[in-house]
């Protein structure tokens, strides 16, 4: 990109999003001010270390690093810019709708600047949050300053793929020049942009979300039932997923969906829409089933050791999916709190997560020291290193060979050849030698 068409934008937020979003667009060759209120995170920014884990972040911010600038001053972050990209947290309040409050405390942070200046919003917020800014500007004097709607589509663990390389760009505006504003910020990545009004960008990313999820859901209940009928959803899947109307993608059964956006985002359009007036049956339902789904292991947990008090169980996976250090609303947290409430002594194990708010478990550093002694083993998140385990060895050290396998990975037959009593999630045969 020639100098010329480079632009300055501020990211608020250093986080999995503004992290990502900073050294994507100094990737696309614009100059970049990454701020945060962690003096921490971006002292540790400054020293080139990354906080987070997400796979090829390293290398993107070391080799562009001419064009980013970290800071935890927002004159420093603002200053010169021409977009600011917010990019905070929205976690769930205790009612279940988004907390906007580090998203209102940006806006009003903004300084009264006089030049032309676009907010863009990439944290996930309500329908009508853009409505509220637009008037909160307005109130400031600050009609000047423009405001689009271009929420954020990656997944943690394919994040910089993703954003260089999306299924589409959604902008939504209040006027045409600030969405023309933003596509050019884009230029250099080749995807379809969908130009809408500003709540209907919102409502696009609440329903990607849950149109996911209720896949998530679904194919989870069609496991339920194939495991009462004697079908194998794995086969399933398969034959389902070559249907072009249908398609492969999140169409795996397991232990249910957890993680940063998911949970939190069903709970907001859930409450979005009951403050609407509106009764979301659908996702009621997906949010129930996912619930069930995580306890549904550890009842199959229980019939297979007939019980659980004083079992050891180790849980193999903590992140709430590979290739991320993210435990948030993480299912390996949730099947940990059951199983020690039910007396069970656990063991954890995760090549890059760690078990911090996890009380009354034991981490431990390899698979082989996860499972020995073991009465049985679950396989929570589906770590590719976990396909390359000596199965027979790890057998051998525990004290009775079960295996739950929580996300389908491993080859049932292979795994029963190896003395485990396996059981995976909707499967035939489910526990039997
Ligand atoms: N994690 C994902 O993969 C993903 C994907 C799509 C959308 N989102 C959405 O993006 C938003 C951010 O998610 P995240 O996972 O990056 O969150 P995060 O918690 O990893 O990062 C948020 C960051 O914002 C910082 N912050 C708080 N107040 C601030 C302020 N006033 N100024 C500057 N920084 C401030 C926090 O210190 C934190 O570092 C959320 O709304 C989330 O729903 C996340």
């Amino acid at each position: 990109m020639s100098e010329a068409n480079a632009h300055r934008v501020a990211v608020f937020g250093a986080g999995y999003v503004g992290l990502v979003t900073g050294a994507c667009f100094a990737e696309l060759g614009h100059h970049v001010a990454v701020r945060d209120v962690v003096p921490e995170k971006i002292d540790a920014l400054r020293r080139g270390e990354v906080p987070i884990f997400e796979p090829g972040l390293d290398e993107l911010l070391a080799r562009n690093r001419e064009r980013l600038v970290f800071t935890t001053d927002v004159t420093e972050a603002i200053a010169g810019a021409e977009f600011v990209y917010v990019a905070v947290g929205t976690p769930p309040t205790l009612s279940g709708d988004a907390d906007l409050s580090a998203v209102w405390t940006v806006i009003d942070e903004l300084p009264d600047v006089d030049h032309r200046i676009v907010v863009a919003m990439k944290s996930t917020v309500p329908v009508g949050t853009g409505e509220k800014v637009r008037h909160r500007l307005d109130a400031r004097g600050l009609g000047h300053v423009g405001y689009v709607s271009n929420p954020e589509f990656t997944a943690e663990g394919t994040a910089i793929k993703d954003f260089m390389e999306p299924d589409r760009i959604v902008i939504g505006a209040f006027d045409a020049a600030d969405a023309e504003a933003v596509e050019e910020l884009h230029a250099g990545i080749d995807a379809p942009i969908v130009r809408a009004d500003v709540a209907s960008a919102e409502m696009t990313k609440l329903a990607a979300n849950a149109a996911l999820m209720t896949r998530i859901s679904f194919i989870n209940e069609i496991a339920n039932v194939c495991e009462a009928t004697g079908a194998d959803v794995v086969k399933v899947a398969e034959g389902i997923g070559y249907d072009r109307r249908i398609g492969k993608s999140f169409l795996r059964a397991g232990v249910g969906f957890g993680g940063s956006c998911f949970p939190k985002d069903s709970l907001a359009l859930k409450q979005l829409a009951a403050n609407s007036g509106y009764h979301f049956q659908v996702l009621n339902a997906v949010i129930e089933v996912n619930e069930l789904q995580k306890r549904r292991v550890i009842g199959k947990l229980s019939d297979l050791l007939g019980g659980l008090r004083d079992k050891r169980i180790a849980l193999l996976g903590l992140a709430f999916k590979p290739n991320t250090d993210d435990t948030r609303e993480a299912p390996a947290f949730v099947l940990a709190g059951r199983l020690l409430a039910e007396g069970a002594d656990v063991v954890v194990w995760d090549p890059i997560a760690g078990s911090d708010g996890l009380h009354g478990v034991e981490q431990v550093p390899s698979v082989e020291d996860a499972a020995r002694e073991a009465d049985a083993v679950v396989l929570v998140t589906e770590w590719p290193e976990l396909q390359d385990v000596d199965w027979r060895a790890v057998g051998a050290t525990m004290r009775s060979r079960v295996f739950v396998d929580g996300r389908n990975m491993l080859d049932p037959e292979t795994m029963r050849a190896a003395g485990f009593r396996y059981a995976g999630i909707g499967r035939a045969s489910n526990g039997n030698p």
